[in-house]
């Protein structure tokens, strides 16, 4: 097996780690393999001080596969123009008062990206370009470190089961344009996954949960999966990077090991992210035992 290049690594903790001295717009390839080699070990990546073009952010994010377009979102699909698989996250105004971006200022809560689709993205990148003084904080959480906190029995009684991710509403709460709201998770648009998955390059185990919010616990009565998903989410904070902001951070993370929320800043700061994501390469398959 070839060498794999030495980059400049300093890990937040027991996942997440900063990769130094790594310019995204003239990457190589023996970097690129390093990079990728210390994302399926760290899971999220930080690269501060990039100054990206959307089509460096692009042909970066495609090292990693082929991209997904926009996730539909309350505000429906936001790019910018020429640009249809970069997704603007922001809470700015255009000039006709429409949001120029997703997600407002409010909190986005826990979820993965589009867990909701049969074919979820293996990867998320987002890119910093305008931030307030103050919140909009970009918390990660290992899926990897919630199920080995895990007591052995729970482990045990859910493996086999498969959860409903519902596609009806956004991370901030809002019904996906077109869509009509309900709170009824058996018949929501959605798609069943295993509640426990592994990762298909690295092979290691991880919850997979999507958002709390109208999941379902396929097979059960609804009270029953409401109770057994509370007690499953009660892990979902084991371990977490809370990433402050800088002006041109890249954070990468992997979509399969690790959900996300945002905290919530004040409405009169602009907050403006470029994001990408790179398209699911497999379904999400079931940990062995
Ligand atoms: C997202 O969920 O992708 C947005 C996170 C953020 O705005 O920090």
């Amino acid at each position: 097996m070839a060498a794999v290049l030495d980059l400049k690594l300093h890990p937040f903790g027991v996942f997440g780690a900063e990769v130094k001295e790594i310019d995204l717009a003239r990457v190589t390839h023996v970097e690129i393999d390093a990079i990728k080699h210390a994302w399926y070990r760290h899971d999220v990546l930080l690269f501060r001080n990039q100054r990206l073009t959307d089509d460096d952010l692009l042909s970066f994010s495609r090292h990693f596969g082929a991209l997904d377009s926009p996730p539909n979102q309350g505000a429906g699909r936001k790019s910018p123009p020429g640009y249809a698989e970069v997704y603007i996250v922001s809470n700015v105004l255009d000039d006709k008062g429409e949001p120029i971006g997703a997600l407002g200022d409010g909190e986005a809560a826990w979820h993965t990206d589009m867990s909701y689709a049969p074919l979820p993205p293996d990867a998320s990148m987002l890119y910093s370009l305008e931030i307030p003084a103050q919140g909009g904080d970009t918390w990660f959480s290992s899926m990897k470190v919630a199920l080995a906190r895990m007591p052995r029995e729970l482990v045990g009684r859910i493996r086999g089961l498969d959860i409903k991710h519902d596609g009806t509403y956004d991370s901030g709460g809002n019904a996906r344009k077109g869509l009509t709201a309900t709170n009824d998770p058996r018949t929501s648009v959605g798609t069943p996954h295993p509640v426990i998955i592994e990762h298909p390059v690295s092979g290691e185990p991880a919850l997979y949960l999507g958002r709390r919010r109208n999941a379902y616990v396929m097979g059960l009565e609804l009270a029953e999966s409401e109770r057994l998903l509370d007690e499953i989410w009660s892990y979902v904070d084991s371990a977490v990077y809370r990433h402050r902001w800088a002006l041109g951070d890249v954070v990468l993370w992997d979509n399969r090991t690790t959900m996300h929320r945002r905290d919530a800043f004040n409405a009169k700061a602009r907050r403006v992210m470029h994001r990408t994501q790179v398209k699911g390469s497999a379904a999400p398959r079931r940990a062995r035992a």
